[in-house]
């Protein structure tokens, strides 16, 4: 008889904590210190954010590093840079943080939502073709919990309609597709380094790019709309200050040294986890494609088919939560859905309203993300990825046993 479930009052899987997150130590505090001490705490006195751009570009094969306030600025930043703006259209998925969808408003274009693969809950490149216009002006593909988007599929439609490619790469930190680092594949990419991503100093983001005229103009954006051979009060385009300060800089270099080894970490483990959990019928780990050459996996992301496992991802979430794994639905309604979009409540932005009075989201329909968001999406935090391989067989342990005692589960 399989062991009794802990949601029934038996003994949970796991007790033990899970590493946790943010991990930090003597360096940060050094380099805190450091620029404190320093008294340059902004980014145009000192040197620890230009030493952060530099080896996070370095490391991504990007020509240029711009450190900006958060990774939903960088977004916007990098719409205006090249040059989009009102009546322009730009294709996101639905299955992606809002940042990806709201900076396109805020750049004051029309987001456009193509659907994602079921396979790879990344956006499908057939999907992105069928939504070009003669207003499509930029893709915006998110490395959905660090897997590398169809990059060649989506970089060919681009060159075909002349579009701009910026990745969203907020998820992907260090990821790899084709031996190549993410963040720099299309036009411009944009990282976060908000605190449940993967290099984290509680707020901050950058973007990359290899295009020495978009880079000046995200470096003019992002420092009040200056130029660089200017003064002070030389203000030539519309700009503000998205400058990351000093301090995020400094913490920022410091998790920097642990980077690389916490990415081979979370790789080795969430390579062995989908392994393990793909033999579970109804499970289905978020597939690696053959071009990926790392995950980041900043989430751990799965499909629970209900009516093979035998209970709803609900009630799966509850009972593997009570055996010490605490997983999460993510992101549980198409981005369309958002009463944002049915509402077309964009404030002071017109998007796409001055051009497209027929603009209406309620009409927006993605199958793949609807399935995914509405019923079957199962993230893990990244944290549980730094652990060793004995956690791993916790996890998988955990989803074994709610399997077993799927019968006895209400909503089965
Ligand atoms: C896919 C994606 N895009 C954009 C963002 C926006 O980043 P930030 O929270 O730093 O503004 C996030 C992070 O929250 C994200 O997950």
């Amino acid at each position: 008889m399989a062991e009794k479930l802990a949601i029934h009052g038996g003994k949970p899987v796991r007790t033990e904590p899970f590493p946790s997150w943010p991990i930090f130590g003597k360096e940060e505090e050094r380099r805190l210190i450091r620029a404190l001490r320093s008294g340059n705490w902004g980014k145009l006195q000192g040197d620890q954010v230009a030493e952060f751009e530099r080896r996070f570009a370095q490391y991504h094969q990007a020509k240029h590093g711009l450190a900006v306030v958060n990774g939903t600025a960088a977004i916007r930043i990098a719409l205006v840079a090249a040059g989009i703006g009102a009546g322009d259209e730009v294709i996101v998925p639905p299955y992606t943080f809002l940042a990806t969808a709201s900076a396109v408003v805020e750049a004051n274009a029309t987001p456009v939502f193509a659907d994602i693969e079921l396979e790879t809950s990344n956006i499908d490149p057939r999907a992105v073709d069928a939504a070009v216009t003669p207003r499509t002006r930029a893709i915006i593909p998110v490395h959905l919990g660090g897997l590398p988007a169809d990059m060649d599929a989506i970089m060919e439609i681009a060159r075909a309609h002349n579009l701009i490619v910026i990745e969203d790469a907020c998820h992907a930190h260090g990821a790899g597709y084709k031996g190549q680092r993410v963040g720099a594949i299309g036009h411009l990419g944009v990282f976060s380094f908000q605190s449940s991503k993967n290099l984290n100093s509680g707020e901050g983001g950058i973007i990359l790019t290899n295009d020495d005229q978009l880079a000046g103009n995200c470096w003019s954006i992002h420092n009040c709309g200056r130029v660089p051979e200017g003064a002070w009060y030389d203000h030539h385009t519309i700009g503000g200050n998205y400058r990351l300060g000093e301090f995020q800089g400094a913490v920022l270099n410091a998790q920097w040294e642990r980077f690389e080894n916490q990415a081979e970490t979370r790789e080795e483990n969430g390579r062995y986890l989908a392994e393990r959990l793909a033999r579970i019928p109804g499970i289905l780990p978020q597939k690696r494609t053959a071009d990926c050459t790392r995950h980041a996996y900043n989430l751990f992301s799965l499909r629970i088919a209900p009516e093979v496992f035998g209970v709803g991802r609900e009630v799966f979430l509850e009972a593997l939560s009570a055996e010490g794994i605490v997983g999460m639905a993510g992101y549980v309604i198409p981005l369309y859905r958002q009463p944002l979009f049915e509402n077309l409540a964009f404030g002071p932005y017109t998007a796409g309203r001055s051009t497209q009075p027929e603009l209406d989201y309620r009409q927006t329909q993605c199958p793949n993300c609807e399935t995914i968001s509405n019923t079957q999406g199962v993230w893990l935090e990244h944290r549980y990825m730094l652990g060793t391989r004995g956690d791993m067989d916790d996890i998988v342990a955990a989803f074994e046993k709610v399997h077993e005692n799927r019968d006895r589960l209400s909503g089965a």
